[in-house]
């Protein structure tokens, strides 16, 4: 298959793009570098030996999409994985995330289904979810639009809502919509992971970079939520599964509009993974418990079990694995791709 991902250089695009040249895919990457690096395109040509050429443009503007199917074309599918993803940004440029996460959806759709794409994957979240009673999360447990906490998930709901709308008037063309739990990791070899400028907001990057020295120490975001031990849960999914889950989910399109949830399903405490990454460096990590920080909820975790049936995938990774790949990943690159 021949496949263009927007995004494409960004920390999950990259590590699908390199999923799909290792199972005989081809890729062409299109991304605006906003929050990323050419060098993601060098790194990815140096772990699999094959080119996935870049396109450097907005997947918002038509006429750069329109430009990367007449350079690299035609294409089977479309992943969309660009957007922009700060919750808490969101919620003081609303209008920027509106225009940008759904913009780009319309131009890659327009653009697509004129050169006759068979389908369609779009990166939407696990925070259309958001009900303590739902857990662990199933695919029916969305929330109104107007009960989501912030525009960045309200986007990626309005985003799904569009797709169904568009594949109903397509019904030979697959749209898949994969709500991401909370992705963390890097590939093995070290050479492509996360990259977040300025102070990162997850807890993931944030370890890192404490243990790499760059941040002073961890700030435990509450110790008093109801569960095992007082600190949050979430569902962290190594980025490299989650890649093979985008892999799984063009092999396996059928057409007509579907959502499923890209997790493992097993809830890791804030003190657990903090343990987990201090196993992995051989040392202890300098924190401390802080107030709880506003919106969060206690535990997240959804049930996989839709992806696995309609899929075949399953992830595979340990949050061992997360710990130790992010800490080669941060080793090796101290400063991130520019450093
Ligand atoms: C966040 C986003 C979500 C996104 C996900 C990607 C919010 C509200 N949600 O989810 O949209 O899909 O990242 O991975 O921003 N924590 C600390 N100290 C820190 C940072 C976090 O204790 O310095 C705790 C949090 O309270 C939480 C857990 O670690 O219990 C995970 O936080 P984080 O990595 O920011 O992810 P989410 O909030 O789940």
């Amino acid at each position: 298959m021949r496949v263009l991902l927007a995004g494409g250089a960004g920390y999950i695009g990259a590590h699908t793009a390199v999923a799909l040249l290792e199972a005989g895919h081809e890729a062409v990457l299109l991304d605006n570098l906003d929050n990323t690096s050419a060098v993601v395109a060098q790194r990815i040509a140096q772990i699999t030996g094959t080119t996935a050429p870049l396109v450097v443009g907005d997947a918002a503007d038509d006429e750069v999409v329109e430009r990367a199917f007449s350079e690299h074309g035609p294409f089977d599918a479309v992943i969309h994985f660009a957007a922009h993803k700060a919750v808490g940004e969101s919620m003081q440029k609303p209008l920027e995330y509106y225009a940008n996460n759904l913009d780009s959806t319309f131009a890659l759709l327009r653009v697509g289904l004129a050169h006759g794409i068979r389908s369609f994957v779009f990166s939407s979240t696990g925070t259309v979810y958001s009900d303590p009673a739902d857990l662990p999360f199933t695919e029916e447990a969305t929330r109104n639009l107007v009960d989501l906490s912030n525009p960045y998930s309200k986007s990626k709901l309005m985003n799904e809502v569009v797709l169904q709308d568009v594949q109903a008037v397509n019904p030979d063309v697959s749209i898949t919509s994969l709500r991401y739990f909370n992705p963390v990791g890097a590939h093995a070899s070290g050479l492509i992971g996360e990259d977040p400028q300025g102070i990162p907001n997850n807890l993931m990057p944030f370890v890192a970079r404490v243990a790499v020295g760059r941040l002073e120490a961890i700030n435990v975001f509450g110790d008093d939520y109801d569960t095992p031990d007082g600190t949050g849960q979430r569902d962290y999914i190594h980025v490299v599964d989650l890649a093979e889950g985008h892999v799984a989910a063009l092999e396996k399109a059928k057409p007509g509009f579907a959502a499923y949830n890209l997790g493992t399903g097993r809830p890791v405490s804030v003190l657990e993974l903090i343990a987990s990454f201090e196993r992995a460096i051989g040392r202890e990590l300098p924190k401390r418990i802080a107030p709880r920080r506003p919106g969060d909820l206690a535990a997240t975790y959804c049930d996989p079990a839709k992806a696995e049936r309609a899929l075949g995938w399953k992830a595979r990774l340990t949050i061992d694995d997360m710990t130790r790949d992010v800490w080669h990943w941060q080793q090796g690159n101290p400063g991130g791709y520019e450093g």
